[in-house]
């Protein structure tokens, strides 16, 4: 799985997004205050020890970082020597370096004692999961008694891109899981991710599990960061859609995110954008 998930970064999310970190740069800048209500919403505390599993290039890590100073302490852990590379260049800049650090590691094997943890916070992973109670597991062994692990991810069933026809749009979501059903990608990737979280965390017997939804919304004018990261996920939808759609349905697709069409809507004022992302929090 962890080799696999280097090659995706590179090869298949390459292909699809054009970019690895700098596609998540433009997703942290596009939602970063939504980010940051989520992360005012896990009720960190000012000394708090926290796993930010699967850090990526370490964006979330400063905002975790804010809600635990002064004394507190977190962990970024990523199977992705880029990422963590990244992360570990940029700390030198980062005001809270003292209590921040980053290493490379594996969600299923990770160096760390039990109950070392208050919170496991683990960010836009569990869509490449494949072993959902392995992976529970090994964080709940991590967490202290009473601490908390908290899981989010997109749920890719709600997707709103007005103006372009609801009925085309519902078309390309429904090809999309069609695809991934017939095709599972290997690696793994779970579009649907979000709505199963709750189930994982009861599952694996958390206790007192809450769950939140938060509509992501991107209105004019949009910065370059949101045009790139809706354009980039309009073409994974439409590459992954594609066995399954019509070539009209396509063609019509790809011209609304196409700056040199007349369809182009990034730059419409009745330009509306709306996602869903789901934050499920269990008490060990
Ligand atoms: C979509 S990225 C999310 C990164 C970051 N949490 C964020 O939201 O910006 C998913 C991350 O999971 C990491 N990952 C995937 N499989 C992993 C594994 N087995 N162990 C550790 N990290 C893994 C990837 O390298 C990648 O950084």
């Amino acid at each position: 799985m962890s080799e696999n998930f280097e090659s995706l970064q590179r090869d298949k999310l390459g292909e699809f997004v054009d970019f690895g970190i700098e596609w998540l740069l433009d997703h942290q800048k596009t939602k970063e205050l939504d980010r940051r209500i989520m992360v005012e919403d896990l009720n960190l505390k000012p000394g708090d020890v926290v796993l930010d599993l699967g850090c990526g290039p370490g964006l979330w890590t400063p905002m975790l970082a804010e809600k635990i100073k002064p004394n507190g302490r977190i962990v970024g852990i990523d199977i992705n020597s880029d990422f963590i590379n990244y992360a570990s260049e940029n700390l030198a800049k980062e005001p809270l370096k003292d209590i921040i650090e980053f290493h490379k590691g594996d969600f299923y094997a990770l160096p760390f004692e039990d109950e070392s943890f208050d919170v496991v916070f683990c960010g836009n992973c569990f869509a490449y999961v494949t072993d959902h109670s392995r992976i529970l597991k090994e964080q709940k062994r991590m967490t202290k008694k009473g601490g908390k692990i908290a899981i989010k991810d997109f749920e890719g069933s709600v997707l709103v891109v007005h103006p372009v026809d609801p009925q085309l749009t519902l078309k390309v979501v429904a090809a999309v899981a069609q695809s991934l059903k017939e095709n599972p990608p290997d690696p793994q990737f779970d579009n649907f991710s979000g709505q199963k979280l709750r189930g994982f965390l009861l599952k694996a017997g958390l206790k007192n599990v809450s769950t939140t939804s938060y509509a992501i919304q991107i209105l004019p004018h949009l910065t370059p960061e949101a045009k790139r990261y809706i354009s980039g996920n309009a073409k994974w939808y439409a590459d992954t859609a594609e066995p399954y759609l019509s070539k009209d349905d396509l063609e019509q697709w790809h011209s609304h995110f196409d700056p040199t069409s007349d369809k182009y809507i990034l730059n419409l004022e009745e330009f509306y954008f709306c996602m869903l992302e789901i934050l499920v929090i269990g008490e060990v």
